[in-house]
């Protein structure tokens, strides 16, 4: 089949081929995000595989479906960015990679909260200007802090593991509490004042959904243990970034640590320092002591590039040979 790559980056291309080697498909490149002034280019293309930030609404889905693209396949996990009510009244197909590295953003998330707490990206950036003063650089010991993660699918189980490791005691809340976890010591909050409320870091791992749009909203900030850390390495409109801006003015965020932006795609993945940032609400959380932000970067390792790119591959093969990819999303039912 041919598999029209869009947002692809020359790791992307380096991955791909690799895994591509024995399947046979037809990949081509392209540096362009898919949306409404892209999707002619996948004219001829059996399938697209589509990355976070591509937008794949109503209009780009028709303009697939018309030039018969038959297969959208995401090479993430989150499937948020896809119109699947659109996609399956048009008869195109949608697939995504469920668990590629669960590990990557778990460690990742545990990166940024012990960064935040020792403060090493001040202290980095102090050593190299012969700053060895250790004021504004305290942290507290991670051993016996709560931590409540909210979402224990695949990334939150993994990091519940790691922070255990640490001595902590962790909360969760989850519609679907993890009896294995609850057996490791876990313990899930009824509701997700009652985490908030309990945890000096809180850290977000479920999907994004409209049930969880701005989920840490002002109310949430507000239920916040004052002076918690918060993290969020699952999407970004999981917060609303002006209320968590208010709760860092006041103090009330003591901390926060975001791999996810709710306007990345106008930002993340690309070199724009040679650009003024237009977004004044994500420069303003550029000022603040501390805030850390990565740009979507907690998936990015060789082990989870090397099953992202082998189940894009086995997905599109299956859907070659059977008419179904092996990991289907399917809009829900109503
Ligand atoms: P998963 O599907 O295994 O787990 C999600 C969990 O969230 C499930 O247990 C589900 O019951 C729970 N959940 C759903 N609605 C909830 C709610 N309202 N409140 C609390 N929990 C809720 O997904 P996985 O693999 O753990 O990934 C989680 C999210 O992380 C993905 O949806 C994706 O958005 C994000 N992600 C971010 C990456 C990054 O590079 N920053 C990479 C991979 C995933």
């Amino acid at each position: 089949m041919r598999i029209d790559v869009f947002s692809a980056k020359e790791y992307d291309r380096a991955f791909f081929e690799a895994e591509n080697r024995g399947a046979g498909h037809e990949l081509r490149f392209l540096a362009l995000r898919l949306g409404p002034d892209t999707v002619s280019l996948a004219e001829g293309a059996d399938a697209v595989c589509v990355f976070v930030n591509d937008r794949v609404d109503q209009t780009v889905i028709d303009g697939l479906a018309s030039r018969g693209v038959r297969l959208i396949a995401l090479r993430c996990a989150g499937f948020n960015n896809v119109d699947l009510s659109a996609a399956a009244e048009m008869g195109v197909a949608v697939c995504r990679v469920p668990a590629y590295s669960p590990q990557a953003v778990a460690e990742h998330t545990v990166a940024m909260i012990l960064t935040l707490n020792r403060k090493i990206h001040r202290a980095w950036a102090r050593v190299r200007e012969g700053n060895f003063e250790l004021e504004g650089l305290l942290g507290f010991n991670l051993h016996g802090k709560t931590v409540g993660i909210v979402g224990t699918g695949q990334i939150g189980a993994t990091l519940a593991g790691l922070l255990l490791g640490f001595g902590c005691r962790v909360l969760a809340f989850d519609p679907a509490p993890n009896a294995e976890l609850e057996a490791r010591g876990v313990v899930f909050c009824r509701n997700l004042d009652e985490l908030l409320g309990a945890s000096d870091v809180v850290s977000l791992q479920c999907p994004l959904t409209p049930e969880t749009h701005h989920f840490i909203d002002e109310c949430a900030v507000a239920a916040m243990k004052p002076g918690a850390m918060l993290i969020n390495t699952s999407r970004g409109a999981v917060i609303d970034t002006r209320a968590v801006i208010k709760g860092l003015k006041d103090g009330q965020v003591g901390g926060l640590g975001i791999d996810v932006y709710e306007e990345e795609d106008d930002l993340f993945f690309e070199d724009l320092s040679n650009r003024i940032i237009p977004d004044d609400v994500f420069a303003r959380l550029l000022t603040f002591p501390n805030v850390l932000v990565t740009g979507h970067q907690a998936f990015f390792t060789k082990e989870a590039l090397t099953e992202i790119a082998r189940t894009t591959i086995a997905n599109v093969t299956a859907f070659e040979r059977d008419g179904a990819p092996l990991h289907a999303v399917t809009a829900p039912a109503g």
